[in-house]
């Protein structure tokens, strides 16, 4: 017998204990029924999305590759990630000066003083060490100038944390003026935590500013990009929108420190740094290095967008800062720069090359539009103050731009006064789409999953725009990215999706952390300097994400949507530009349980099961063992148009079927 045919038999073999066992259990078996044919809503492309917020690393230190910390000295202090580097021998001197006449927002800049032959520098430590990868290819830049007459060169090295050096340039600025000079180099090995050293390597004086550093790997090659690693999870999500930047961060601590996205646009090094406001919100988890360079500022966020085929969702500050914290907020009548900023970024959007904002956009390298579609108006803000201000922003932007959704917020909790005060006046408002968030116990998802049977059908729609479920409190430290947690979510994601004319659009919060540099935990997806990996929580937003289908059909139990009964909450959609039939079914019960599908009116034959299980509730993915938790799929078959299905203890089953 051939191998080939060995291996057929054995899988016949193990198909038919298979469905001998699928037999056993069919005893108490639940018989669902599927109606392909009652089409009762349209599933929006947006439905699935993710929401970037600069938190837990996220951006600096994250998405954003840059590997220098406080690369342009304008840290709150200066020499933040520098240490002065003394070799045997060397001899010399910083300051760090502040001018404030090459430009506002990068004021200062730092001069070096080597007083040896041996030559004198810095060394920066990156966002907790810089992860290195062998063989790969590091862009080098610095703003330089000679101070002296001299003709110090630059000697820049990538060291381990032993000193060993594995990889190295030389850059030579010449003359009194501010220009950029450039090395390119490859590292001779991996390491997870190596420093840069910045040298002259003489006697001189050398003024330097923006000393940056890039891998050459970053999302499409692009220099000074993103991650490839952290995009290339989220772009297989195919996410249906990508909103950003927050979250808190939209508000600031102070309205100073609200996210100014003009602020965010043009060379990077004119763009102005400010603190992160995550810096210091919990003192539990304190991040005093947490800045905002705006690496990773609009022009990218839109690019991104682009890029793996989301709708962008921008979120702006509405004129309060974040109402945990100051509460600030700017009179009515002094409101206009705000909502300016609103067109602005509309124009800056889709408007053409030949407007202010379009041809800021062309003049980056976007001529054509980004088509957006959709805004928010405020964060998690709440109250009359915000009623007040949203009416205003409402107004100007409906009026010049009457196709733009707008996303407004329903406060910072799914009930209780703020969320009542702000949907009857929302709804009152005739408001466009309505943002609530939920950070509550797995139960409360489980209990929730029909949150939406009974919403008003033609009232506006709902995005559920941060939710996770919180394995022991929100904002605890001690939450886990465990199985309880994501399977609760995926029950309640099928509430989402039975409810699609409603909830047109959800996303998981917060969607990045750095494994030694996160405030604020459970999060979709963890990173070190090296690796990344998608938590539990992450397989079910792809699972759900990437079989969206386009229209809900009725799946039912004893004539009633499956939303708990026997812990088994499902929904169905049919995909028709595949013409199959996608149903999302999970037992949340601790035992196996056994299903009758009967698929009326079609002749479905056969399609596949995809499962994403655990015995343990506790179970998470993790660094080493990233796949714990992933999917695993079998193939199915029908007989008479039912499809006979075993459920494992938690788990969630995604059928597809071929109509
Ligand atoms: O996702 C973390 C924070 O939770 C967001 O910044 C905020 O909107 C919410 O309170």
């Amino acid at each position: 017998m051939t191998a080939g045919k060995k291996a057929l038999l054995a899988g016949m073999f193990c198909v038919s204990l298979f469905n001998a066992g699928e037999r056993a259990l069919a005893q108490g078996k639940m018989s669902f029924v599927v109606k392909p044919a009652q089409i009762k809503a349209s599933v929006q492309p947006t439905m699935w999305g993710v929401f970037f917020e600069d938190i837990n690393l996220g951006a600096d230190g994250g998405l954003y590759a840059e590997l220098v910390k406080n690369r342009s000295f304008e840290f709150d202090t200066p020499m933040m990630g520098w240490k002065e580097e003394k070799k045997e021998g060397q001899d010399g001197s910083y300051l760090i000066l502040n001018t404030g006449n090459r430009s506002k927002a990068n004021r200062r800049y730092i001069r070096l003083d080597s007083r040896s032959e041996k030559g004198y520098g810095l060394t920066n430590e990156g966002f907790r060490g810089m992860g290195i990868k062998k063989d790969n290819g590091y862009d080098f830049s610095v703003w330089a100038r000679q101070a002296d007459n001299t003709r110090s060169r630059i000697k820049v090295s990538l060291v381990t944390p032993e000193g060993a050096e594995i990889g190295t340039a030389t850059v030579s600025p010449e003359g009194s003026e501010w220009k950029k000079y450039t090395a390119s180099f490859k590292a001779s090995a991996t390491e997870p935590k190596a420093r840069l050293q910045v040298s002259l390597d003489g006697k001189g004086t050398v003024d330097l500013d923006m000393i940056s550093l890039f891998p050459q790997d970053t999302w499409k090659r692009r220099p000074g990009g993103l991650r490839a690693d952290m995009v290339q999870l989220l772009a297989d999500m195919k996410p249906g929108f990508l909103r950003f930047p927050g979250g808190c961060i939209v508000e600031g601590r102070t309205l100073d420190e609200r996210f100014q996205w003009k602020k965010t646009i043009g060379n990077v090094e004119d763009r102005d740094l400010i603190i992160n406001r995550w810096n210091v919100e919990f003192k539990h988890r304190l991040t005093p290095d947490y800045f905002q360079t705006f690496g990773l500022g609009f022009y990218e966020y839109f690019q991104l967008c682009e890029d793996i085929g989301a709708s962008p969702l921008p979120i702006l500050n509405c004129g309060m800062a974040c109402q945990f914290n100051t509460a600030e907020v700017v009179p009515v009548d002094q409101l206009d720069p705000y909502v300016q900023d609103a067109l602005d970024l509309i124009e800056f959007a889709n408007g053409p090359v030949s407007s202010v904002w379009g041809k800021k956009r062309a003049e980056m390298g976007h001529p054509a539009p980004f088509n957006l579609k959709m805004l928010g108006v405020g964060n998690e803000n709440w109250g009359e103050q915000y009623i007040e201000r949203l009416k205003i922003f409402t107004k100007a932007i409906k009026s010049k731009y009457p196709d733009i959704r707008i996303v407004n917020s329903s406060g910072t909790d799914p009930d209780g006064a703020r969320f009542d005060y702000l949907n009857k006046e929302l709804r009152a408002m005739n408001a466009d789409i309505i943002d609530e968030h939920y950070y509550r116990a797995p139960q409360w998802f489980l209990e929730n999953a029909s949150r939406y049977d009974n919403y008003d059908r033609k009232g506006p729609k709902i995005f559920a725009g941060e939710y996770a479920a919180q394995s022991v409190r929100i904002a605890s430290p001690d939450n886990k990215n465990n199985w309880e947690c994501a399977l609760a979510e995926a029950a309640f994601m099928t509430g989402l999706e039975r409810n699609a004319d409603v909830v047109t659009m959800a996303s998981y919060a917060p969607l990045f952390a750095h494994a030694e540099g996160w405030q604020w935990s459970p999060d979709l997806i963890w990173v070190d300097n090296l690796r990344s990996y998608g938590t539990a929580n992450y397989q079910v937003q792809r699972l759900f994400s990437v079989n969206k289908g386009n229209s809900v059909v009725p799946l039912l139990l004893n004539n009633k949507p499956v939303a708990g009964q026997e812990k088994v909450y499902a929904s169905a959609v049919l995909d028709s530009k595949t013409n199959e039939l996608i149903l999302k079914v999970v037992n949340a019960a601790g035992k196996e349980q056994s299903g009758d599908f009967m698929i009326e009116g079609k002749n479905a034959k056969k399609g596949t099961v995809t499962e994403l299980s655990s015995s343990k509730l506790d179970a998470v993915n993790s660094f080493d063992q990233p796949q714990t938790i992933s999917p695993v799929s079998r193939p199915a078959h029908l007989t008479g148009g039912k499809l006979t299905i075993n459920m494992k203890p938690y788990s969630v089953n995604l059928i597809r079927l071929a109509l």
